[in-house]
């Protein structure tokens, strides 16, 4: 098969729908900025999938009270970059009739949950808790020794309790805070959850493509300036996939390539997995493609990618998007609230 037939019918990024239904969904991201693939690829197909089974019930916050557990000294309005948030997720195919997607902050019962959750809950487990630790340790540029940030995995543990989620889509690196979500809801229970328990013990669901790489062969973040986002033009897009990251060996067409470690390669496993990047694999290994033409290949691929999506967040207005957060916002409560009187109740904080 020549790589070169049918470049397009490859192009979209295609993720197994998980077998996953009849289960409350709960899932969020910190508006830090606009998405990029690792997020559309790590994060939104899953979403995408879940949430379009009517046999779940999903919601999907914008954490912007989490973003302000590392952003709180800069002066940037997390209102709009949640509006810019919504925008990205609207665009990449999240529909807001098949989920519930509301704003943190909009919704007062996670503060007071957290405040709730934080009575039973030993300093050991959030101290102790690897993102804390290694966060300390990478964010050096500001100084994240303060109760905010000790709780931010309590924070994310209240989110999902209080919609009684039973299952958290999540990257590889946020287990840590599931298992605490559990770990919490089991001491809840056992405290004052009567017979039946109040909370589940929600599962995480791992998504498919947890790592997507960065053009330098680190993961992809904004933070090491290695990101493709969603809105790069061709331009943009040919400009980054140039400058990714190789095998060094491989310089003449015919030399022979180790397609394993090289980033390209990555990409073409994502973009047009199957056949084709079985048979552009074997290429690459016997020397049968030089690298230009690679790269060439891939840009066609993620501009076939990302141009619908491109075109669909040039039609999103921040109007569109504020509200969406309105609506989510009332839907949200009518969960939330039930909830909080529910725990009010059972820690005797009722009249
Ligand atoms: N901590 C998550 C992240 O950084 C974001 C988040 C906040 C979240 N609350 C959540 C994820 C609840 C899942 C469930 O990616
Ligand atoms: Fe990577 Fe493609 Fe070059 Fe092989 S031919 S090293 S897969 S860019």
């Amino acid at each position: 098969m020549s790589p070169d037939k049918d470049v397009k019918k490859y192009a979209t990024p295609r993720v197994a729908a998980p077998d996953v239904k009849g289960e409350r969904i709960l899932s969020g991201m910190r508006p830090t900025g606009k998405l990029h693939v690792g997020h559309l690829w790590g994060v939104l197909e899953n979403w995408k999938n879940l949430s379009a089974d009517r046999r779940n019930k999903c919601f999907f916050m914008v954490a912007d009270i989490h973003a302000l557990t590392t952003e709180y000294a800069a002066p940037a309005s997390l209102y709009n970059l949640s509006l810019e948030v919504v925008k990205d997720w609207l665009a990449s195919g999240i529909e807001p009739d098949r989920a519930v997607i509301f704003r943190q902050s909009d919704i007062p019962e996670h503060a007071e949950l957290h405040l709730y959750l934080s009575m039973i809950t030993p300093l050991g487990w959030l101290s102790g808790c690897p993102t804390y630790k290694d966060q300390i340790k990478e964010l050096k540029d500001r100084d994240l020794h303060t109760y905010g940030f000790l709780g931010y995995p309590l924070l994310q543990a209240s989110d999902i309790l209080l919609y009684k989620a039973t299952a958290v889509p999540v990257g590889e690196d946020q287990l840590p805070h599931i298992e605490m979500t559990r770990q919490v809801a089991r001491k809840f229970n056992s405290l004052y959850g009567g017979e039946k328990g109040i909370f589940p013990e929600p599962k995480s669901l791992i998504t498919r493509y947890p790592k997507v790489p960065g053009t330098d062969g680190r993961k992809m973040s904004k933070s090491y300036g290695n990101a493709i986002y969603l809105d790069d033009e061709s331009d943009v897009l040919r400009k980054k996939i140039n400058s990714m990251f190789t095998d060094p060996e491989k310089i003449k067409i015919d030399d022979k390539g180790h397609p394993d470690g090289c980033v390209v390669f990555a990409f073409h496993k994502i973009l047009a997995p199957g056949q084709y990047a079985t048979c552009r694999h074997e290429e690459c290994r016997l020397g049968k493609i030089g690298c230009v033409r690679c790269k060439k290949e891939l840009l066609e691929f993620f501009d076939s990618a990302l141009a619908p999506i491109r075109e669909k967040r040039r039609r999103i207005s921040d109007g569109d998007a504020a509200e969406i957060l309105k609506k989510g916002a009332s839907e949200a409560a009518e969960t939330a609230v039930p909830t909080i009187k529910e725990v009010k109740k059972a820690m005797g904080l009722n009249r």
